[in-house]
């Protein structure tokens, strides 16, 4: 169903163990669950399960009934249960789709801010608890500092001034040391969760590890309507509709494209590597990529497709690419898939998987006359 993940390393430490996965049967938790189960640990998948249709966690991301507990982290007597038995925890559940968090913030609190409590909650009181990974994003870095962009010093510059002094220019490095600075509810919720993992784990002396992922794609990442998030299956998506792609502000957004089987490792070294413990780390590929560029890269593996710009979304950040010094040293390891060939098994994917392709998306190309390449 999915490419298998080539070149181990994060093994040691995990044989045997239970880990608790959180968001377990999303496209990021159900990665790592099978990383897990190849690494011989015993996974244990907590999700919802309610943020795709029950097709595409089935079919797509392969989760079978049995593999998952279906329920949801703001349930203390479940995770309680769960946290017993576990000897470690990724906490990846979250309402993870920006625009549906702003949409609906109080959704957002109560996933994102509420859930974390209640996981952190039951991971303080653990006797057994080796590590929890708190899974954070990039997004809390917002624009970065002003002084990043070229231009007059003034906080209150337009994003069309922004996008301005972007254009032709290095984009920002986030280092983790940087302040964070979110920019949409969806952001602010993933500040307040590391932050929180801090203020809860450490006077427990609870190890802990809170892992900063930038921008996640391939395989079997699929597109929701009403969501500006996964730029590369939106594009691949429409590019296989036979519809246009929206550059929204330009496209000269910068993001650091991380493939979602170096995120699955990544935040497995987290979980065990020693110089993580209690460290925030960027995963990214530390190499920025533009929206524009994502476009023409899809654009390459359809011949013919449209490209036109759009307006900026609200909460969408400039962005930049991650620092990795840090992380090279606490996990000791780098991604090691480049977006090109990442996009190219997408788009390989995609064309092998016609479920793939949303019904929604089949009617707006049927209705502006396309048809599905
Ligand atoms: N995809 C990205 O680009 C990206 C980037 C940075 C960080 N992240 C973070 O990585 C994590 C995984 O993201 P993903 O892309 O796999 O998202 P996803 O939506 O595919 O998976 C998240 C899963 O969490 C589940 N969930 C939501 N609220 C829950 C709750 N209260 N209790 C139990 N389960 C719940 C959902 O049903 C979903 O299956 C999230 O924390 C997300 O914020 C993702």
């Amino acid at each position: 169903m999915t490419e298998r993940h080539s070149g181990s390393d994060s093994g040691t430490g995990l044989e045997g163990a239970t880990v608790l996965v959180t968001g377990g049967a999303g496209l990021v938790g159900s990665r790592i669950v099978g990383r897990l189960r190849e690494l011989g640990a015993r996974p244990l998948a907590l999700c919802t399960m309610d943020a795709y249709p029950p097709t595409v966690y089935r079919k797509l991301f392969g989760v079978g009934a049995g593999h998952v507990v279906t329920g949801d982290v703001r349930d203390t007597v479940l995770v309680n249960r769960l946290m017993r038995e576990a000897d470690f925890v990724v906490h990846a559940a979250a309402l993870a789709d920006v625009a549906a968090c702003t949409r609906l913030p109080q959704d957002a609190i109560d996933h994102n801010v509420s859930g974390t409590q209640a996981v952190l909650s039951a991971a303080a009181a653990s006797r057994r608890l080796k590590r929890l990974v708190f899974v954070s994003s990039a997004s809390v870095y917002g624009n970065g500092n002003p002084d990043d962009w070229a231009g007059p010093r003034d906080e209150h510059r337009s994003t069309r001034e922004l996008l301005a002094c972007v254009y032709g220019q290095m984009p920002p490095r986030f280092g983790e040391e940087r302040p964070l600075r979110p920019l949409s509810v969806y952001a602010n919720t993933k500040a307040f969760g590391e932050i929180q993992t801090e203020l809860v784990l450490r006077p427990a002396g609870t190890s802990y590890s809170v892992v900063r992922y930038f921008s996640v794609y391939g395989q079997p990442q699929v597109i929701k309507p009403g969501s500006h998030s996964w730029v590369v299956a939106w594009f691949a998506a429409r590019a296989a509709a036979g519809l246009p792609l929206h550059l929204n502000g330009g496209g000269h957004q910068v993001r650091d494209f991380v493939h979602v089987d170096d995120i699955a490792e990544g935040t497995l070294r987290a979980l065990t590597a020693p110089a993580s413990d209690r460290v925030t780390v960027n995963i990214g590929t530390g190499r920025p990529t533009t929206i524009r560029r994502v476009a023409d890269l899809v654009a390459g593996h359809f011949p013919g497709t449209r490209i036109m710009e759009t307006p900026m979304p609200p909460g969408d950040p400039l962005g930049g690419c991650a620092g990795t010094a840090l992380m090279q040293r606490a996990l000791g390891w780098q991604p090691r898939i480049g977006v090109e060939d990442g996009i190219a098994r997408y788009v390989r994917w995609l064309k092998s998987t016609p479920a793939a392709l949303p019904g929604w998306l089949r009617q707006e190309a049927e209705a502006a006359g396309r048809r599905p390449r």
